[in-house]
């Protein structure tokens, strides 16, 4: 417990990733975001926000305790909504990068919090050489790439290759690269840890319910599992192994990056206020029937089980009839199930199912949608 409070205050300060980890297109597909909603989000890097923003719901309250995802989500919601010009959002975000970004960013930012606005005039330099490689995790995936010699020449012949052939291929240049002494030490170091975003209890979750005895081997059976997805079209592996998405296909980077996607966020009236700080600030200055929607990616994985009953508690008391509750959890078992045993929170079984079974992150053994009965 000690070692989370103690990972929490580093994490929040860190930037650690600048996408998120989940598949951002089941959330939509499942959602039902209308412009009758009103959301609290938990952002992480905000691929998931900036995709509600195109269904233009009335308001979204977006949280987060760490100021640099924060910072990151609002630049990505904001460009969804005041760029105009597509190529030049695809560019800043979409490969990260474009000629001018001091001139971009700052032009974004002017639309967004004083403090935020302060934080882009120092950070702009991200996107010279790539949003994309700048970051803790992308740091340390990059150091990967770099010692198993393996970049998009690597990827692209994978793409049409059976299953097999490609986890031989991961076993052939990464597992023993991961595998070697000093690599083995540093992954399993509490910076690796806050590289992956799993803290202490959420790590021993991992390996309490997986066959593998070590963080190395739920990283190479996590690469496994991502190689049996659709390569062509998983932003997550393409990000991983080349450090940058597939620009050749709409279908493979997160829906917010899509030109469709683009023309109706573009001047979306949604009034979205960012909150730096824990999800149970807002929660507690929140009344009866505040919020809609809820989606709080796989923090609840981060609370012990006595704070996520008061989220719980939380919820339905800020929520309307039939409000939508989105989880993510390593864990075998919904946090919302066993506590609530079904009383005030309905599983969605369809498409919880569906999505637990299509998350192409493959990050997660639940993904859970609940519905709120008052
Ligand atoms: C739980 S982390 C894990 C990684 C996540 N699955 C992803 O894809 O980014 C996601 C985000 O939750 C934020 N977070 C964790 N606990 C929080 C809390 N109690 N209130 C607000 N934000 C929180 C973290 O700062 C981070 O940006």
């Amino acid at each position: 417990m000690l070692r989370d409070i103690a990972f929490q205050r580093v994490f929040t300060g860190l930037f650690v990733y600048n996408i998120l980890f989940e598949d951002s297109e089941l959330d939509d597909r499942f959602l039902g975001i209308d412009e009758d909603s009103d959301v609290l989000s938990i952002t992480g890097a905000g691929c998931g926000v900036a995709t509600m923003v195109s269904r233009r719901p009335r308001r979204m309250d977006a949280v987060d305790i760490n100021k640099h995802h924060l910072a990151l989500s609002a630049l990505k919601i904001t460009a969804a909504q005041r760029l105009d010009d597509y190529d030049t959002f695809y560019s800043l975000l979409g490969r990260g990068m474009h000629i001018d970004p001091q001139a971009t960013v700052g032009r974004v930012a002017d639309h967004m919090p004083a403090w935020m606005q302060r934080y882009w005039a120092r950070h702009w330099p991200r996107f010279n050489r790539s949003l994309y490689l700048e970051g803790l995790t992308s740091k340390m995936l990059g150091a990967m790439r770099r010692l198993a010699g393996i970049d998009a020449s690597w990827l692209i012949p994978l793409l049409d290759k059976p299953v097999e052939v490609r986890q031989q291929a991961i076993d052939d240049a990464i597992t023993p690269v991961l595998n070697r002494p000093y690599v083995k030490l540093l992954m399993q170091s509490p910076l690796q840890l806050l590289a992956l975003g799993v803290n202490y209890q959420q790590r021993d979750r991992i390996l309490e319910a997986e066959p593998d005895d070590s963080i190395v081997d739920f990283f190479i059976s996590h690469l496994k599992r991502l190689a049996a997805t659709d390569l062509a079209t998983n932003w997550f592996v393409w990000w991983a192994i080349t450090g940058a998405f597939n620009h050749d296909r709409q279908d493979a980077v997160p829906p917010y990056l899509r030109k469709t996607r683009h023309e109706a966020s573009y001047g979306a009236p949604t009034k979205v206020n960012f909150h730096r700080g824990n999800i149970f600030d807002r929660l507690e200055a929140g009344g009866p029937k505040t919020w809609s929607h809820y989606t709080l990616c796989d923090a609840p994985d981060w609370m012990p089980e006595p704070v996520q009953r008061n989220l719980l508690d939380e919820i339905f008391r800020t929520s309307r009839d039939g409000a939508i509750v989105l989880t993510r959890s390593v864990d075998e078992e919904s946090f919302i199930d066993r506590i609530d045993g079904g009383k005030r929170f309905q599983l969605m079984e369809d498409a919880s199912r569906i999505s637990t079974l299509e998350d192409r992150s493959r990050q997660y053994r639940r993904v859970d949608f609940h519905r709120v009965c008052h």
